[in-house]
């Protein structure tokens, strides 16, 4: 850690928290991803942060984040790990949408070192809102970068600091939609400090370097396949003849799976395509082994098991 180091990062990609309506009360009809980063950190008046150290802001992209793809986690991944890598750097901050900030921050979770904090924030409502959330998540954003106690990626959004593996968009329209669920924060930002709920955990990404596909290659194909009441295996044997790589299947309650979807999971293996079982509950993880005994993606939702299976068949050679 470079404790001398004084720059930080900001790198905006969009959302809602760059995102403009036409009146300022709509806080649902606007559109994310307008307003440069630039001007977000305009916005906090010079106030944002602690005295002696120097903001550099970064336009990585402008996008809602539902639309986020591959082309967008390494255009950020490559931004993050190349001032990762120097050493003036002290922290990075990224705005992005709410949607899917659990998704990019497993992403960059599993494979950016761990020595700098990496902070993505993001907002409810757009910047135009009569009550914005964004410039105060962006302050204690800013903050927690700042912070040479918690190294590695992390959430803060409404006060809350969040840890990658647990963290999740909880609802649809609230300003505290982020959350972890019953692991519940890993802190608060208060008036720009961070008070812990249990000692910052170590995080393993950096067991990386992970092999990423350059710009424009492919990568593997995984898709998500939900086991719900009348269930069938159609979905998965038609993937398969198209050719998909990997299935991430959101199991009932304890990663079960209805007796219709079961054999045809098997026949995907068969096959030669990667299964991973999760759980389509939104707290708690899959306790001891179902009786299918397909491979579990321990304690994963399933958006972040497939970014695991991705990352897995990745690396084969
Ligand atoms: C987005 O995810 O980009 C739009 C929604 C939001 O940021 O809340």
């Amino acid at each position: 850690m470079q404790v001398a180091a004084k720059k930080i990062i900001v790198l905006g990609t969009g959302g809602t928290i760059a995102g403009t309506a036409a009146q300022a009360g709509d806080n649902v009809g606007y559109r994310a991803g307008e307003r440069p980063v630039q001007a977000l950190l305009a916005g906090l008046g010079g106030q944002a942060l602690p005295p002696g150290l120097e903001l550099a802001a970064e336009q990585v992209a402008q996008i809602d984040s539902k639309d986020a793809d591959f082309a967008f986690w390494l255009a950020l991944h490559a931004r993050c790990a190349a001032h990762l890598a120097d050493d003036a750097v002290r922290g990075i901050v990224i705005t992005h949408g709410t949607d899917t900030l659990e998704e990019t921050a497993w992403f960059l979770a599993s494979t950016l070192p761990a020595g700098k904090p990496v902070v993505l924030t993001c907002a409810m409502r757009p910047a135009t809102a009569l009550s914005p959330d964004g410039p105060q998540n962006l302050c204690d954003a800013l903050a927690l970068a700042n912070d040479l106690g918690a190294p590695g990626v992390s959430v803060v959004s409404a006060g809350a600091v969040y840890l990658p593996q647990q963290v999740q968009k909880l609802h649809p329209y609230c300003v505290d939609a982020i959350g972890s669920g019953e692991g519940g924060p890993a802190g608060w930002m208060e008036e720009g400090r961070l008070r812990l709920a249990h000692p910052w955990p170590s995080q393993g990404a950096a067991a990386a370097p992970w092999r990423l596909p350059e710009p424009g290659a492919a990568w593997p194909w995984v898709e998500i396949v939900l086991s719900h009441a009348g269930s069938s295996g159609a979905q998965v044997d038609a993937l398969v003849r198209a050719g998909v790589d990997g299935l991430v299947v959101a199991g009932t309650g304890n990663g079960t799976l209805h007796q219709a979807l079961e054999p045809a999971l098997r026949r995907a293996q068969q096959a030669g395509v990667a299964v991973r079982v999760t759980s389509r509950c939104a707290f708690g993880r899959i306790v001891g082994t179902p009786a299918h005994g397909l491979p579990l993606a321990e304690g994963l939702a399933p958006v972040k098991a497939r970014i695991a299976l991705l990352l897995e068949l990745l690396q084969r050679p």
